[in-house]
């Protein structure tokens, strides 16, 4: 009888065991946090089918790699364009997804009428707030309940955790950061407002988002979650950086979002480890290894890359609330074309065929402690 109950026991643990194992990143860490991807231009209007599937299959969250930048949805004074963003909008709640807005208020991508008047001359403080603010309404307010969480500021710090001298910065002052919070809020109280930013594992800049965070805090102003870009290489950041970064975020009361993770495996074409898009390098062979494939070796490495970071990720589930991949597929990726243009990259969880690679299978393992 025992025996019989031990096989039945046996049959139904296995039976369980088979209809448990995930067969998604977003089924395999459903409960942890969301799993999310960029989607661009292809993926939003439904061109790239390909990609479309992976997206709806794999992740419950969107970020618009471009589309809601403001020279896109807002390229000049009274012209808003919102044609890709509300496809974009429709995409995600048609697979109910965690929708993100990618973003309010950055130094780059935003067309120069936006600090100067009609005659050339730089805004007033009070014309640039008033810009802003009508921006941040229109967009935020256009997407209300519906966009769950804004980047309102976007890569502010320098890498000593000084603010960066942008047009924002010098026609407004450093309080433009805590106006752009207040004005999202203002449009949209429901939604997470995220701080977004590279190079935060770095010890002086992450003390800059320390002080940031508290000085908006102590101001009383909603902001909720710390976006830490990850855009990584094989070796920077180190998992105690890493650590330290979402121990340190946490510590303060607000989320982490680990907004747009890549793992850089080619030679590195800068001197400093960024990812300022404003920063460019010349072609060279030498930098470009692996035009045809990667080899074994590289992509162990790549894979055991990924299985430490997600490990990093699940052991702070508490205070992580997203991990999204900064792409689809490898092909997708604008590390191909930046800071060397027309290289070929390997930074993704998907080959340039849509095939899951090894590193995806241990990101998967990994969550179903296999
Ligand atoms: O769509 C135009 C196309 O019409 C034109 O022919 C072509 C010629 O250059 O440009 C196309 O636009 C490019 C766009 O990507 C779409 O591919 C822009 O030039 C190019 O600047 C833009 O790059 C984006 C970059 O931000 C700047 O906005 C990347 O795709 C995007 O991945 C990158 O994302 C940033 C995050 O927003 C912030 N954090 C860093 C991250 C990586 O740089």
């Amino acid at each position: 009888m025992s025996v019989r109950i031990a096989l039945l026991a046996t049959c139904l643990f296995g039976l369980a065991a088979t209809a448990q194992a995930p067969t998604s990143l977003k089924a395999a860490y459903h409960g942890d946090f969301y799993i999310g991807a960029a989607i661009n231009t292809a993926q939003i209007t439904g061109e790239d089918t390909r990609g479309d599937a992976i997206i709806a299959a794999q992740f419950d969250s969107i970020s618009p790699e471009n589309c809601l930048k403001w020279e896109n949805v807002h390229p000049q004074p009274d012209k808003y364009d919102f044609n890709l963003p509300d496809q974009y909008v429709a995409f995600g709640q048609k697979n109910h997804m965690f929708i993100v807005g990618h973003n309010l208020v950055w130094h780059s991508q935003t067309p120069a009428w936006v600090f100067h008047d009609d005659k050339g001359n730089l805004l007033t403080r009070d014309a640039l707030l008033a810009r802003m603010r009508d921006h941040i309404h229109t967009v935020v307010g256009r997407y209300k309940g519906r966009i769950q969480s804004w980047d309102v500021v976007n890569e502010a710090l320098n890498e000593d955790g000084t603010l960066r001298p942008s047009l924002w910065y010098k026609i407004i002052g450093p309080d433009y950061i805590e106006k752009a919070f207040e004005y999202a809020h203002e449009a949209d109280p429901g939604a997470q407002l995220n701080y977004n930013d590279y190079n935060l594992e770095n010890e002086p800049k992450r003390n800059g988002a320390i002080t940031l965070v508290k000085q908006l805090q102590a101001a009383g102003i909603p902001i909720s979650t710390v976006g830490i870009q990850e855009h990584d290489s094989l070796d920077w950041p180190t998992l105690d950086q890493l650590n330290a970064s979402i121990e340190a975020f946490g510590k303060l009361g607000v989320k982490v979002a680990i907004s747009e993770l890549d793992v850089d495996i080619l030679p590195r074409a800068t001197r400093q480890q960024t990812a300022d898009v404003s920063v460019r390098a010349a072609q060279n062979p030498a930098l470009n290894p692996w035009p045809n494939g990667l080899p074994d070796s590289v992509e162990q490495q790549l894979t055991k890359r990924y299985a430490d970071l997600f490990g990093v990720y699940l052991k702070h589930r508490e205070v992580v609330n997203r991990v999204t991949l900064w792409g689809v597929t490898d092909a997708d990726s604008w590390k191909n074309d930046w800071p060397v243009p027309g290289r070929t990259n390997y930074p993704l969880l998907f080959d340039r065929s849509g095939k899951p690679k090894p590193a995806y299978d241990a990101v998967l393992r990994l969550a179903s402690g296999q």
